[in-house]
C-alpha cells in the first residue's frame, strides 16, 4: 500500500509546493509510482507539472463536492510515473460547500482509499493554512513532512502545526506520524542559514532530514516551464538535492 505524505506548513512560501513537485518527480525517476494531490486553490503544483489549471474539466474541487469520481479527477503520467489530481481557484469555495457534509474530514481519504494500492507514494501539497483542506490531507496521509525555510522566524507556527498533527492523530487518524522536517532555501553564502538549521535542530524533537535543499535559481525557474527540476535542469544543485531527499524518504520505513 502506498505511503501518503502530506507536505504541510501553514506558513506561506516555505517550499511546500517546490518540494511536492520535485520530490514526486525524483521518486518517479527512481521507479516509484507516484500520485500527487494538489489541495491548494493556488494550484501551483498543478501548473508546475504543466497542466493549464484554468482548462481542466475535473479537479479536486469536483471530487470533494461529489460531482466527479476519483478516476475522472485523475490526470495520468503528467511526467513519466506521476499521476496528479489537480486544483484551481474553484477550490477556494469548498470550505463553505462542505459545511453541511457528513464526515467532511474524510472526503478525500474515502476517494483515495479506492486507488491507494496503485501507488508507492502519494504526495499531498497543502495550502498555507490549517483549514478543512489541510485536515482532509492529514486524514488521508500516513505522515506529515514539514518544509522549513532557512530564515529568521523559521520556527514560527511550527508548534501550532505539531499541535494540529497531534489533534488529528488523536481524533481522526490514529496512525498519522510525523515524517519530519526538511530545510529549504539554504543559502551557503550566509551564516544565517547555518544558524537557523542549528537553532531549529536544538528546539524540535522531530526527525530532521539530512538532505538540505539549497537556494537554487533553477528550482524557482522550472515551474514557469511546467517541468519538475529533474527534467528542467537535471544536473542542477536543486535536482541533485531532491534526488537525495527521495533516497532518504524511500529509506525511511514507517
Ligand atoms: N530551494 C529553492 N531555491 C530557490 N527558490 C525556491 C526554492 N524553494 C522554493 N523557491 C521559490 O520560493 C517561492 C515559494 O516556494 P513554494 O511555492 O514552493 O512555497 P509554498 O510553501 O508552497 O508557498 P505557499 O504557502 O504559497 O503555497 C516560489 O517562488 C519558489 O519558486
Ligand atoms: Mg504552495
Amino acid at each position: 500500500m502506498g505511503r501518503a505524505i502530506a507536505i504541510a506548513n501553514q506558513k506561506g512560501g516555505v517550499g511546500k509546493t517546490t518540494t511536492s513537485i520535485n520530490l514526486s518527480a525524483t521518486l518517479a525517476e527512481k521507479g516509484k509510482r507516484v500520485l500527487v494531490i494538489d489541495t491548494d486553490p493556488q494550484g501551483n503544483t498543478t501548473s508546475g507539472f504543466g497542466l493549464n489549471k484554468n482548462q481542466l474539466e475535473n479537479t479536486i474541487y469536483e471530487l470533494l463536492i461529489g460531482e466527479c469520481s476519483v478516476t475522472d479527477a485523475l490526470y495520468q503520467n503528467v511526467v513519466d510515473g506521476v499521476d496528479i489530481i489537480p486544483s484551481n481557484v474553484n477550490l477556494a469555495a469548498v470550505e463553505i460547500e462542505l459545511i453541511d457534509m457528513e464526515e467532511k474530514e474524510f472526503i478525500l481519504k474515502k476517494s483515495i482509499d479506492t486507488i491507494r494500492d496503485n501507488y508507492d507514494f502519494i504526495i499531498i501539497d497543502c495550502p498555507p493554512s490549517l483549514s478543512m483542506l489541510t485536515i482532509n490531507a492529514m486524514t488521508t496521509a500516513n505522515t506529515v513532512l514539514v518544509p522549513i525555510q532557512c530564515e529568521y522566524y523559521a520556527l514560527e507556527g511550527l508548534s501550532q502545526l505539531v499541535h494540529t498533527v497531534n489533534l488529528v492523530k488523536e481524533r481522526l487518524n490514529n496512525s498519522l506520524e510525523m515524517e519530519g522536517v526538511i530545510f529549504t532555501m539554504y543559502d551557503s553564502r550566509t551564516n544565517l542559514s547555518m544558524q537557523v538549521v542549528e537553532n531549529v535542530k536544538d528546539h524540535i524533537s522531530e526527525n530532521v532530514y539530512k538532505t538540505i535543499i539549497p537556494r537554487n535559481i533553477r528550482l524557482a525557474e522550472a515551474p514557469s516551464y511546467g517541468l519538475p527540476i529533474n527534467l528542467y535542469d537535471t544536473r542542477s544543485a536543486g535536482a541533485e538535492a531532491y534526488r537525495l531527499l527521495a533516497d532518504e524518504v524511500i529509506g525511511r520505513k514507517f
